[in-house]
């Protein structure tokens, strides 16, 4: 893992920014792999600003709430149009997200997954981190081997997310979610969290053991994972001078 701590949130998106600009410039047909909520706001505010090539772009979202629309606010559907895909030339043939209506949930699981693998697997992968621990919404005990399927969010998260919903009540029970398997297949992983509120999460991620009680930790497994944090989720970091040490000291090669 390369933990990248910056003063700030700001700062900490422009080096996440600066990555997918890399990659997209690289190889234009990249497939991303995008997650919502709070934390990634920033970084689709810089990617937009970017002005970037995404014609031949292909994205697939790490989840969405169970039951509900495409155009219900709260959808991940709505957010990502929202706050991404309409201020950039993507086109609609590429956007990939988990169908919360779906009849059939785990054929419409499989075929995401069949999607995945036919666009030729996900080159980097935007995370945000629960406070449980969640990556995706795998809950704290999802198995390491996990594919998309409909999971049942843990009080904590329901409670995390109430803000969205103007309240715990409306706040849905189940979303359908890429598993750890999914997400540990992505050819990089990039993990973003910001605030204080994030700090334990962070340190257990990074520096505890690997278990299915916190799901991130599993990233640990993963051979190329850039984690990009403001100080305050950084502050529980046993190895937070080292990890400044390194990335303040990166041979120009390996800069972005
Ligand atoms: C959202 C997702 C979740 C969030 C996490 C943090 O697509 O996959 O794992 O990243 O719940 O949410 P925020 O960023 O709102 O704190």
């Amino acid at each position: 893992m390369e933990i990248i701590i910056q003063p700030e949130a700001e700062a900490a998106t422009a080096v996440a920014a600066r990555l997918i600009r890399r990659l997209l410039l690289e190889k234009p047909a990249a497939v991303l792999g995008l997650a919502t909520g709070g934390t990634p706001l920033r970084l689709y505010r810089a990617l937009v600003a970017m002005k970037l090539d995404w014609r031949r772009v292909t994205t697939f979202n790490l989840d969405e709430y169970a039951g509900l629309p495409p155009e219900h606010p709260q959808s991940y559907h709505r957010f990502m149009w929202e706050n991404l895909f309409r201020h950039v030339n993507l086109a609609k043939k590429n956007v990939h997200l988990p169908d919360g209506l779906a009849k059939d949930i785990p054929a419409s699981c499989a075929e995401y997954e069949r999607r995945i693998r036919a666009a030729g697997g996900i080159d980097l992968q935007v995370l945000g981190l629960g406070t449980d621990g969640h990556i995706g919404f795998n809950e704290p005990t999802s198995s390491l081997a996990s594919r998309t399927r409909i999971k049942t969010l843990t009080p904590r998260t329901r409670r995390d997310n109430a803000r969205y919903f103007g309240g715990e009540t409306g706040v849905p029970h189940h979303v359908i979610t890429m598993g750890i398997g999914t997400i540990l297949e992505a050819r990089t992983c990039l993990l973003l969290a910001f605030g204080a509120k994030k700090a334990r999460a962070v340190a257990a991620a990074v520096e505890g053991p690997v278990t299915s009680l916190h799901p991130a930790s599993m990233l640990q497994m993963h051979p190329e994972v850039k984690v990009c944090l403001d100080e305050p989720a950084a502050a529980r970091l046993k190895k937070a001078d080292y990890y400044r040490w390194v990335y303040a000291h990166k041979p120009a090669w390996q800069q972005f």
